[in-house]
């Protein structure tokens, strides 16, 4: 995949914008998490520091900006969004689930840390993240922070990230030509937005609540995030079948061999392109009439990225 729609000067801008953001949420990480001594804290800091794209932090900061917000008042959110995060790669590595031993260009947690502390260290993230969001920085309104509080337990529970992390696994190994192919089409729908949609959608939904955005820029976030949420997977759908391990720091090529229901499997790869390109111009469009340049330049770069 390539950076077709975005131009050098998009892209450099880009680029820039992203290593900012992670620059000020590696600061806020540092503050916020020690490590300590236990063989448990080693595994949850092991995922947790690996270099990660930091995209749903990004995506939290950048939309507290476009609201007209300091990203400085949603960086706690922000690192409990990638503890979260964190904590489900973890999971999804585990050979009980997608049986992955390369994470974040490293072996995976538990090929480090065995499956024991690799379930803990994901539990740990899980809770850590809900300790942090329940006790905001004096700057951040209360309720603005039971608020996000709420939405990030709803994105990555039962209705959001986990029934999409479960769902994934039950429409593992169909055969698809015997299937009803709208059922499919409808599944596939519910798996991405639930494991991947639903945790893009809190980030980009609490940074704007925590600059205090009204419910017009609400509504159009919440429109943007569900856009670049599923076009985030598409992309990692067609990576998982053009990508090598190297350039993904994962391994590249599972999904088929497991029979995962994805969008190159179900609709062939040209028509996956096609469809996270449409769902990335118009988030393009929605970033526009917020107006935000970051979250313009983001939504196509869920797209044009190599890894
Ligand atoms: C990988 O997420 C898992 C998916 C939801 C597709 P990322 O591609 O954002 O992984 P990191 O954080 O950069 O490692
Ligand atoms: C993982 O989806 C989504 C979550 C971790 C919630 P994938 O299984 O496609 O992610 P990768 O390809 O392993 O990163
Ligand atoms: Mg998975
Ligand atoms: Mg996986
Ligand atoms: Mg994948």
């Amino acid at each position: 995949m390539t950076a077709t729609k975005l131009n050098e000067k998009d892209y450099a801008d880009l680029s820039q914008y992203m290593k900012d953001k992670v620059a000020l949420f590696d600061q806020a990480l540092t503050c916020h998490w020690q490590d300590k001594k236990y063989a448990l804290y080693q595994s949850m800091s092991y995922s947790l520091l690996l270099p990660g794209k930091r995209l749903r932090p990004i995506l939290c900061l950048a939309a507290c900006e476009a609201a007209g917000g300091q990203a400085e008042q949603a960086l706690y959110a922000a690192v409990a969004l990638e503890m979260i995060h964190t904590y489900s790669l973890i999971h999804d590595d585990l050979p009980a689930m997608d049986n992955d031993d390369y994470r974040r260009g490293r072996p995976s947690n538990h090929k480090v840390f065995g499956e024991a502390l690799a379930i803990l260290a994901g539990d740990g993230l899980l809770t850590e993240a809900f300790a942090i969001l329940t006790s905001p920085p004096a700057n951040v309104n209360p309720l603005q922070a039971l608020e996000v509080s709420n939405l990030i337990a709803r994105a990555a529970g039962p209705e959001g990230m986990v029934l999409g992390q479960a769902l994934d696994l039950e429409y593992m190994g169909l055969d698809m030509q015997r299937e009803d192919r709208l059922h499919l089409q409808t599944a596939l729908q519910a798996i991405h937005t639930g494991k991947t949609g639903a945790i893009i959608n809190a980030s980009l939904l609490s940074g704007a609540i925590l600059a205090g955005a009204g419910r017009e820029f609400i509504h159009i976030i919440d429109e943007y995030s569900r856009k670049i949420g599923l076009a985030f997977q598409i992309a990692d759908d067609i990576l998982d079948v053009e990508g090598t391990d190297e350039a993904l720091g994962k391994s590249a090529g599972k999904d088929e061999s497991q029979g995962k229901l994805t969008y190159p499997a179900l609709l062939g790869l040209e028509q996956a392109r096609k469809k996270g390109a449409t769902l990335v111009e118009e988030a393009a469009c929605l970033a526009a009439r917020l107006p935000s340049r970051p979250l313009m330049l983001l939504a196509r770069f869920v797209m044009a990225r190599s890894s």
